[in-house]
C-alpha cells in the first residue's frame, strides 16, 4: 500500500480520455502533484485504437512508446516523462475497488487511498465476456481491450500462421482483428449472428460491398444465424473449436485461436448505487457534470446530452473521448462554458480501407460508388442526417462535417440516380 494522497483534480482511469484530460489540465497551468491519474494499468494512457491495428500486424508492430496519447490529436506525444516534467502524478497498476463519493475519496485494491477535490471518471468499457458459455476458459480464447491483451493476441496470431483463428463478432472488434489476421497470414473466420457485418452502423448495400471485399482477401463470413454456444476443448484445457448453432443445428468450428468481440459494456458499477445512470452509463450534463456535486465523467462510461439530435446517449469512440475530457476540463475550470455540442464522428481501417462517419445514421440509406471509392448519406424527411466515405481525401473530410452539421434538403431520387460518389458529395 501506498498510504494515502490527495489531490485537487483525480483522474480515475488511464485510457483514451484521461491523457487528454492531461494534456487539458497543462494547458490550463495546473502546480506540481496538483493533478493525478489513477489507472489499473501498467502504462501510461495511449491511442487505444492502435490495439486492433498497427499494433497486430505492422513490421515492426507498434508498440509503446510510440502511440502514448496525443499522436492522434496532435501535441506533445505523453510518454511517462511528458507526466513528471508536468507535475501530473501517474498512479499506474491501482485498480479501484471502492469509491466513496461523499467522503471524496477512492481506494484501491492494494489500500492505496486517494482524496480529491474534483473527481473525473474516465474508466472506459469492458469487453463482455462470453463466461458463461461451456469451455469459455480454454486456452487460445481472447479479448481485446487492453495493450496487455493485444500483446498476448500479437503472439497467438503470429503463433498461428497458416491457421484458422475464429472471431466472434461482426462489429469493429471482429472486422478489425480479421483483417489483421489475415494480412499476418492466418485464415480468418468471422462469426456472428446478424444478417451483415458491422450492423450499428451499415446497411446491407454497403455491407455487400465490405464482405465482398473480406472473402476476396480470403476471410470467411459465417452469418445471418450463426450463434456461438461454447467452445469444445481438446481434453487437455487448449481450444479445439467453436461450437456454433445455426437455425437449431449444432456444429464446432475447428480451431485453436479465437478472438471476441461481442461488444463492450460501461465500467460504471464502482459508482452504481452512488451516481445516476442512464443507457448503461455514468449520466452526466452538458458540462459533464454527475448527479454528485465535484464528480465528472467523460468518454465512453458517460452517457451524455446529444444536443444536435435532442437525445441522450453513450460514444464509444475517440474523437468524443478527447473532446468531452477538453470540455470537461473547460467546465472545471470556467462554469459559463457552453454546454457539450456533439458531431458524432467514426471511422476504421482494414486492409488498405478506411472509412469515416459523420452524424446520425438515422434515415433511408443511399449508397453511391464502390470500394475503393464510395459515399452514402442517410436521409429523413428529404434531410442529410448521416454521411459516410469509404477513401475520404482530406478535403472530403471537412465536406462531411460541414454537410453533417448543416442537415442539407436533397431529392433523395436525385441523388440516388448518381453513379459518381464525388459528385454526390457535392450536395
Ligand atoms: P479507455 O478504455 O480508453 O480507458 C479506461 C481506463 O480506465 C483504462 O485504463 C482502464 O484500465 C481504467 N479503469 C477502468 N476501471 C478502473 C478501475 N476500477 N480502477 C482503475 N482503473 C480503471 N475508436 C475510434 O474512434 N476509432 C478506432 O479505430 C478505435 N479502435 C479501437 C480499437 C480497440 C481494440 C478498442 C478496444 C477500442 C477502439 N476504439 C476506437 C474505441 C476507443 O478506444 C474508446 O472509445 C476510447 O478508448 C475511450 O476512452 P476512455 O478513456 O473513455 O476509455
Ligand atoms: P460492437 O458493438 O462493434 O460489435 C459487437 C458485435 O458482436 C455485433 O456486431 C454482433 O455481431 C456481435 N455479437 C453480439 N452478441 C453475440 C453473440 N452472442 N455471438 C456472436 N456475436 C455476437 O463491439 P466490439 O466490436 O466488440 O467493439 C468493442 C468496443 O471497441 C466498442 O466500444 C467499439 O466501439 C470499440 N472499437 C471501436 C473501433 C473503431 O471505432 N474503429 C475499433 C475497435 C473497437
Amino acid at each position: 500500500s501506498e498510504g494515502s494522497k490527495s489531490y485537487k483534480y483525480l483522474v480515475l482511469g488511464g485510457g483514451n480520455a484521461a491523457g487528454y484530460v492531461a494534456r487539458a489540465l497543462v494547458e490550463k497551468g495546473v502546480d506540481k502533484s496538483e493533478a493525478a491519474i489513477v489507472s489499473r494499468e501498467e502504462v501510461a494512457p495511449y491511442e487505444r485504437p492502435a490495439l486492433s491495428k498497427a499494433f497486430l500486424f505492422a513490421d515492426p508492430p507498434a508498440r509503446l512508446p510510440g502511440f502514448h496519447t496525443c499522436v492522434g490529436g496532435g501535441g506533445d506525444r505523453q510518454a511517462p516523462e511528458w507526466y513528471e516534467e508536468n507535475g501530473i502524478d501517474l498512479n499506474l497498476n491501482e485498480e479501484i475497488v471502492v469509491a466513496d463519493l461523499n467522503g471524496k475519496k477512492i481506494k484501491s485494491k492494494s489500500g492505496a487511498e486517494f482524496g480529491f477535490e474534483k473527481l473525473i471518471v474516465a474508466t472506459g468499457c469492458a469487453p463482455i465476456k462470453l463466461s458463461k458459455l461451456e469451455g469459455a476458459d480454454l486456452k487460445g480464447i481472447h479479448y481485446l481491450r487492453e495493450n496487455a491483451d493485444a500483446l498476448e493476441l500479437y503472439d497467438s496470431l503470429h503463433a498461428h500462421k497458416g491457421e484458422e483463428v475464429l472471431i466472434v463478432g461482426g462489429g469493429y472488434i471482429g472486422m478489425e482483428v480479421a483483417a489483421a489476421a489475415a494480412i499476418v497470414g492466418c485464415k480468418p473466420k468471422l462469426i456472428f449472428p446478424e444478417e451483415h457485418m458491422m450492423s450499428r452502423l451499415f446497411f446491407p448495400a454497403m455491407a455487400k460491398k465490405y464482405e465482398a471485399f473480406y472473402k476476396e482477401k480470403g476471410v470467411e463470413i459465417l452469418k445471418d444465424g450463426y450463434l456461438c454456444e461454447g467452445f469444445a476443448g481438446d481434453g487437455e484445457g487448449n481450444l479445439a473449436g467453436v461450437k456454433v448453432a445455426k437455425d437449431g443445428k449444432q456444429e464446432v468450428i475447428p480451431g485453436k485461436l479465437c478472438v471476441i468481440g461481442v461488444g463492450a459494456r460501461p465500467n460504471a458499477q464502482l459508482f452504481s448505487d452512488q451516481l445516476e445512470t442512464e443507457l448503461g452509463g455514468i449520466k452526466v450534463n452538458g458540462k459533464f457534470e454527475s448527479s454528485v456535486k465535484d464528480v465528472y465523467a467523460i468518454g465512453d462510461v458517460a452517457s451524455f446530452p446529444l444536443k444536435k439530435y435532442n437525445r441522450m446517449t453513450r460514444m464509444e469512440h475517440v474523437a468524443h473521448a478527447r473532446q468531452s475530457a477538453a470540455h470537461a476540463v473547460d467546465a472545471l475550470f470556467d462554469s459559463a462554458t457552453a454546454d457539450y455540442d456533439y458531431l458524432p464522428y467514426f471511422y476504421s481501417r482494414v486492409f488498405d480501407l478506411s472509412w469515416q462517419f459523420f452524424g446520425d445514421s438515422v434515415g433511408e440509406p443511399v449508397l453511391i460508388g464502390d470500394i475503393p471509392k464510395m459515399s452514402a448519406f442517410w436521409i429523413e424527411n428529404g434531410q442529410v442526417n448521416g454521411v459516410f466515405v469509404e477513401g475520404p481525401t482530406a478535403e472530403d473530410t471537412e465536406t462531411m462535417r460541414a454537410i453533417a452539421s448543416k442537415r442539407p434538403t436533397v431529392d433523395v431520387d436525385e441523388l440516388s440516380a448518381l453513379s459518381d460518389p464525388d459528385e454526390a458529395l457535392k450536395l
